[in-house]
């Protein structure tokens, strides 16, 4: 089993490395259902139970997976999802553009937001969601509004902890005077570093932890993306697209030479080099393969030097990495 780490400074504690359970839903290929049960539970064996789900993936079906994997053992997962991104036609919302080349439709009204949770709640199969997050501020509600209604969510006992994602550090100040926040997820991994600067040393002072997702820069890191399939999303990510690939291969070659030389996976020094820039921070790598999940859990026990973090600072500075990013 994998090491604890506290949930923020009044959180409880959960394996140090989260299951991110998008995978699953065949933005990156295929998915069979019972392979994708069996991974969802193997992550428990390994006590990644730290399951981070939302409504918009699949449109609900992610969830409605999740409840099948946890059916029998409820108290070994910590399920974490988030509402905000709208996915059913016939709600509501404010178009944002993200920076990709697609839109995403957002409501962080408070009836809204309480009809969310009652869905995510019935897919779940559960009576509590651990932690729930606003997965985009609304542009057009105070975030204050949307938090508003999620803490009444906490005082009905739906909810244990309340968390956002992809927020900036006012925003995090703000919403955190109406409610406490345990968590914020934020991308942030070698080849997106901004969160340094922007975001962590707020959300030090506050006592919340990070919750860096696409913390395998969505797969790059792995060093294992050769070819992107015709349907799968990453073609719409610009660091993926063009020329960029090539370019970032290129920029990221000693990265991967590093991790040969320490004979371990690149994937396993992404993931360690994350765990190694805080206790209080908490990847969520996703895969579709148990297998896989080994290898990632494996990255709990690689222990690096100052040296060799210094060494990784000079191979992998922030912004270093071609295309933009989303958000
Ligand atoms: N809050 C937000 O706005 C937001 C946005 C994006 C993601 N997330 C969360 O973050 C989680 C993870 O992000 P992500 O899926 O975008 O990216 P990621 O975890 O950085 O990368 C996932 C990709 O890496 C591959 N992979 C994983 N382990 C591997 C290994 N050991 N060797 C080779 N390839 C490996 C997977 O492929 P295989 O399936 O083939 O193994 C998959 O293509 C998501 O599941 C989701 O829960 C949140």
């Amino acid at each position: 089993m994998i090491e604890k780490r506290q949930l923020g400074n009044k959180g409880p504690e959960v394996g140090c490395l989260g299951y991110g359970a998008m995978a699953l839903e065949g933005y990156y290929g295929a998915v069979d259902e019972a392979d994708a049960i069996a991974t969802i539970q193997h992550a428990l064996d390994l006590g990644m139970d730290f399951i981070d789900s939302a409504d918009a993936y699949g449109e609900g079906h992610n969830e409605l997976l999740i409840a099948k994997a946890i059916k029998a053992r409820r108290d070994d997962a910590f399920i974490c999802t988030k509402f905000g991104i709208v996915y059913d036609a016939n709600d509501a919302g404010t178009d944002m553009e993200t920076g990709w080349g697609v839109s995403l439709r957002i409501n962080g009204a408070p009836g809204y937001v309480k009809k969310s949770l009652q869905l995510s709640r019935s897919r779940l199969g559960v009576d509590v969601i651990d932690l729930w997050y606003a997965h985009y501020p609304d542009p057009s509600i105070p975030i204050e509004d949307t938090v508003g209604a999620m803490a009444e969510c906490v005082q009905a006992g739906d909810v244990r902890y309340l968390g956002l994602c992809n927020v900036s550090a006012e925003e995090v100040r703000r919403a955190n005077e109406v409610h406490p926040i345990a968590a914020v997820q934020f991308e942030y991994s070698l080849w997106r570093r901004e969160v340094e600067t922007t975001l962590l040393p707020t959300l030090r002072e506050l006592g919340i932890a990070l919750i860096p997702w696409s913390p395998l820069g969505g797969g790059f890191l792995t060093g294992e993306v050769k070819q992107l399939a015709a349907d799968d999303f990453r073609h719409n990510n610009p660091r993926y697209a063009g020329a960029n690939l090539d370019i970032n291969r290129d920029r990221f070659a000693p990265l991967m030479q590093l991790a040969k030389d320490f004979r371990i996976t690149p994937a396993q020094l992404a993931l360690s080099w994350l765990l190694h820039q805080g206790e209080d921070i908490i990847p969520v790598p996703g895969t579709r393969k148990a297998e896989r999940l080994d290898e990632n859990a494996a990255s709990a026990n690689v222990q690096l030097d100052a040296e060799t973090l210094e060494q990784i600072d000079r191979i992998a500075p922030a912004g270093l990495a071609e295309g933009a990013t989303l958000v």
